[in-house]
């Protein structure tokens, strides 16, 4: 996919196969309009499409916000029927993030607000800046949160500490968001990239269709099948070449060459 075809996204593919997609509208905070989430759901498909893309990094383009949340001027003249469409819309595209094949690491550089915060709970792995502020306001704009965030908040942080974020409204700084696990890692600006590359790096060095699976495998906690479908994924991984490959090498003490096969 290349560039021309996205007025708010950047999407760079560097060599080694991992992937930046910025959104790029920093004059309203990367706030997600109706555009910005076309584009971003057509990018997530052909990233996913992309067979030499390994790992998916997504952050925000300026150095104040990754995400100010859905686009507040859009949302102002929903109705019943058009609302419930735009948060099945909405979670939709963000489940195809946290359902993607391949790794997807948020790096929230700055605000990440309402949609913003429920687009980085939908991606696997969350780096903020030490600048970060994350947070569901839509209860201070007559609304609840509607890209997931009811649901993955509570997964990620409990319930306790999701009600209070959800019926304040209040943004919490990214030490707090480490503190209660919302975050992985927080950093300096200028370090939070970087570490997004060193752990796509350390991803990239298994096996691809374990990766794959790893996600899928954690994804399904508490679906009610989880353990099912672990041994179900364990089984399936044991007719790749990968999985021959990597206990081959282990025995025979050397580095795992594998094919994603
Ligand atoms: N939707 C639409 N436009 C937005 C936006 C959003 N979610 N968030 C920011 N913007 C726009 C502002 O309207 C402003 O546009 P303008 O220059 O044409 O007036 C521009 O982005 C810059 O934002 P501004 O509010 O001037 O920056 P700030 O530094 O004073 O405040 C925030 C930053 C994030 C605190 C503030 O923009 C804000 O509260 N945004 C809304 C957050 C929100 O409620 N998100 C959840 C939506 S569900």
């Amino acid at each position: 996919m290349s560039n021309n075809h996205l007025e708010n996204l950047l999407l760079e593919i560097n060599n080694e196969g991992i992937a930046t997609l910025t959104i790029n509208r920093p004059e309203k905070l990367n706030a997600l309009n109706e555009q910005v989430l076309t584009e971003l759901e057509k990018a997530i498909s052909e990233v996913n499409k992309n067979r030499a893309i390994r790992v998916l990094i997504v952050t925000g383009a300026g150095e104040k916000a990754f995400v100010a949340g859905a686009d507040i001027k859009e949302l102002n003249t929903l109705n019943k029927i058009s609302g419930e469409k735009l948060s099945s819309r909405g979670q939709q595209i963000f489940d195809a993030i946290e359902n993607s094949r391949i790794p997807v690491i948020a790096v929230i550089n700055g605000y990440a607000l309402g949609g913003g915060a429920e687009l980085a709970m939908a991606c696997h792995i969350r780096i903020a800046t030490d600048n970060a502020a994350i947070g569901l306001p839509e209860v201070s704009l007559g609304l609840i949160p509607g890209y997931g965030g009811t649901q993955r908040l509570p997964a990620l942080v409990g319930k306790s500490k999701a009600m209070e974020m959800i019926l304040t409204g209040k943004p919490i700084q990214a030490d707090e968001a480490f503190r209660i696990g919302l975050v992985n890692r927080v950093l300096p600006a200028d370090e939070a990239v970087p570490h997004a590359l060193n752990l796509a790096a350390t991803i990239m060095k298994n096996a691809p269709l374990a990766v794959a699976a790893a996600i899928e495998g954690v994804n399904a906690s508490g679906s009610g099948n989880g353990f099912a479908r672990e041994a179900m994924l364990f089984g399936r991984l044991c007719e790749t070449e990968d999985f021959t490959e990597g206990t081959s090498a282990f025995l025979e003490k050397r580095k795992a060459d594998f094919k994603g096969k």
